[in-house]
């Protein structure tokens, strides 16, 4: 096993300050880029064990339990390495390496973990430090040069665990599965070592570019994922946050251009999605594939072409306002906002939600006259230019109000359903006020990921979808004791045709991500359009070999017909 003495710490920091964090030194570096992979192994489920170093008390150990349990087995559903042994073992010199984060005792070194990766968690409680979390990636795995085990850092002073509400306790676990992630190897100092997992070669331009003092990666999956987003053929890497100094800059996407990816590097009042550009680097690091997996999407820049890349707020986007201190309703339609900039956003105005009008957050305490204006809070509820009242209230200028996606776009205003469908203004009979339908609602449907109840503390959402920790299942994972296997929310007797079991989580899953027919989770036969085979697994075909390819064809039509 390599031994570096210690890594940087990847931090979640709630505001502008930002702890020093070390990076990875001269020696660990080398040793990891001196030694080759072997990519010999089939890939599994990944095996997540947290090991609690804290001496915090029980309701607090209670809490991490639950929130790592979730991320655990969240991660094992969708991950897959391939396993150099079925147990590991910290070697001699661990004390050392964990030194900066808890006294290691000896006894620990005897342990033989039944996990492919173990995180020691310990807590802080300080008000003063605005840190949430860190994590960090310490010792590496011999063969696969795969994080194995890994310290986490927790700041209970940024958790109320006896009042957490559903939404607050997802804000918990987005904080979580971000510091993981990290721990999974997404630092700036291994961009560099990250390898094909098809031929253990690392990248011949390796993994980032360094271009006015910004970090870019530039490594296969994320470049393709890239261009397909932004619609911009012309990106030659993709940025990395280079504000908010040590252990933010460099680590995290920018801000700017992926403003509530889950892996941008600052806490802020939203849905943080988890998308595939967090997924594509994970694949291109060459430690990990995915199994079935539907992640949730950027809304974003999406389809904004180069020009948005390019000059983002100076120019006329959507996603950008201007009038610092204007209210309106945030880009993905899930609170109302005040336009200004952040800490890590270029100086770039957005509407950041207002904590107390965060509308998908069904405790959100609102307007003062939430009744009288029949506001509505919960998952189902979205942001909307204007609003209603009866004759005791007046309007509010942008609203909270329940939504629907099934078949048509629907608005309910106090029990009544507005068709929002072919968008216009609308008022309702015995009410004044009226709303203006949202215009994007497609893009808005399409991207909808919100689960019910936010899964009730039982499970993280990603695209409208609970993955339930313990033995819980449902939509919401309100269901109790499936003693037999899971499959999507339900419980059943054994997994169906085309469904395979991932034995470490109970989950019956499908094939690999994007990919059409499979004989396992881990061996794809044929890959959806637009993706290529390879080993096994779909990976998309970068945009520009993909339309060169349907030039190709339209060349061809064209000759055949002509
Ligand atoms: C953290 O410190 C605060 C204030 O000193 C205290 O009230 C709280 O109980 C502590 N929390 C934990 C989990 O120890
Ligand atoms: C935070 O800082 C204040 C002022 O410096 C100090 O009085 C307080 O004890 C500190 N709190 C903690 C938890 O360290
Ligand atoms: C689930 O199992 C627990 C422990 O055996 C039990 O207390 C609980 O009532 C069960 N819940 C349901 C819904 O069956």
């Amino acid at each position: 096993m390599n031994k570096p003495t210690l890594l940087l710490l990847l931090c979640l920091s709630l505001t502008a300050a930002f702890p020093k964090s070390r990076r990875l030194n001269e020696h660990a570096k080398r040793k990891l880029e001196e030694s080759t992979v072997d990519i010999s192994g089939t890939w599994k489920p990944i095996r997540i064990k947290f090991e609690y170093v804290t001496d915090a008390d029980l309701q607090t150990k209670e809490f991490l339990n639950q929130i790592f349990s979730i991320c655990g087995t969240f991660l094992s559903k969708h991950l897959l390495i391939r396993r150099s042994s079925d147990k590991i073992q910290l070697t001699q010199d661990a004390p050392a390496q964990f030194k900066e984060f808890f006294e290691m005792s000896t006894d620990m070194l005897s342990v033989q973990h039944d996990a492919d990766l173990v995180f020691f968690v310990n807590t802080m409680n300080d008000s003063n430090d605005s840190t949430l979390a860190f994590c960090a990636p310490v010792i590496f795995d011999d063969k696969t040069k795969r994080p194995i085990f890994g310290a986490i850092g927790w700041n209970m002073a940024y958790s109320q665990v006896s009042t957490l509400t559903n939404a607050g306790f997802e804000a918990q676990l987005a904080t979580a599965v971000h510091e993981i992630i990290h721990g999974l190897g997404f630092v700036e100092d291994l961009f560099n070592q990250f390898y094909d997992s098809a031929t253990g070669e690392v990248y011949p331009d390796g993994g980032m570019i360094e271009e006015d003092d910004v970090v870019k990666i530039i490594t296969p999956r994320v470049l393709a994922f890239a261009r397909k987003h932004f619609a911009c053929d012309d990106i030659s890497g993709v940025p990395m946050e280079q504000e908010g100094g040590d252990g933010t800059a460099g680590s995290h996407w920018e801000r700017t251009l992926f403003y509530n990816e889950m892996m941008t590097g600052n806490d802020m009042v939203s849905d943080f999605v988890l998308t595939d550009f967090t997924f594509q680097l994970l694949q291109d690091t060459g430690y990990y594939r995915l199994a079935d997996y539907k992640p949730d999407i950027l809304t974003w820049g999406e389809g904004e072409g180069c020009n948005f890349y390019d000059s983002m707020c100076e120019s006329d986007f959507s996603e950008f306002c201007s009038d610092e201190g204007s209210v309106g309703c945030a880009i993905t339609h899930n609170g109302i906002g005040v336009c200004s900039s952040d800490d890590l956003s270029n100086s770039c105005k957005y509407y950041q939600i207002d904590p107390n009008l965060d509308c998908r957050n069904a405790n959100s305490a609102g307007y003062s006259d939430n009744a009288a204006t029949f506001q509505d809070f919960g998952y189902h509820s979205m942001c909307v230019i204007g609003g209603f009242s009866a004759s005791s209230g007046t309007p509010q200028k942008f609203s909270c109000y329940k939504y629907s996606c099934d078949g048509t776009f629907t608005i309910t205003v106090n029990g009544k359903s507005i068709d929002c469908s072919n968008g216009g203004e609308k008022t309702l009979e015995g009410l004044s006020g009226s709303i203006t339908c949202p215009e994007n609602y497609k893009q808005f449907c399409e991207n909808a990921d919100e689960c019910p109840n936010q899964c009730n503390k039982r499970g993280f959402c990603m695209k409208g979808q609970c993955t339930c920790y313990g033995n819980y299942y449902g939509s919401g994972c309100e269901q109790e004791n499936c003693t037999k296997v899971r499959k999507g929310t339900e419980c059943v007797d054994s997994c169906p045709t085309g469904y395979y079991l991932n034995e470490v989580v109970n989950y019956c899953i499908g094939c690999p991500g994007y990919c059409a027919s499979c004989s396992s989770y881990n061996a794809c036969t044929q890959c959806q359009d637009g993706y290529e085979l390879r080993e096994g697994f779909c990976d998309l075909l970068s945009s520009s070999s993909y339309s060169s390819h349907l030039e190709i064809l339209i060349l061809l039509s064209i000759v055949l017909f002509s």
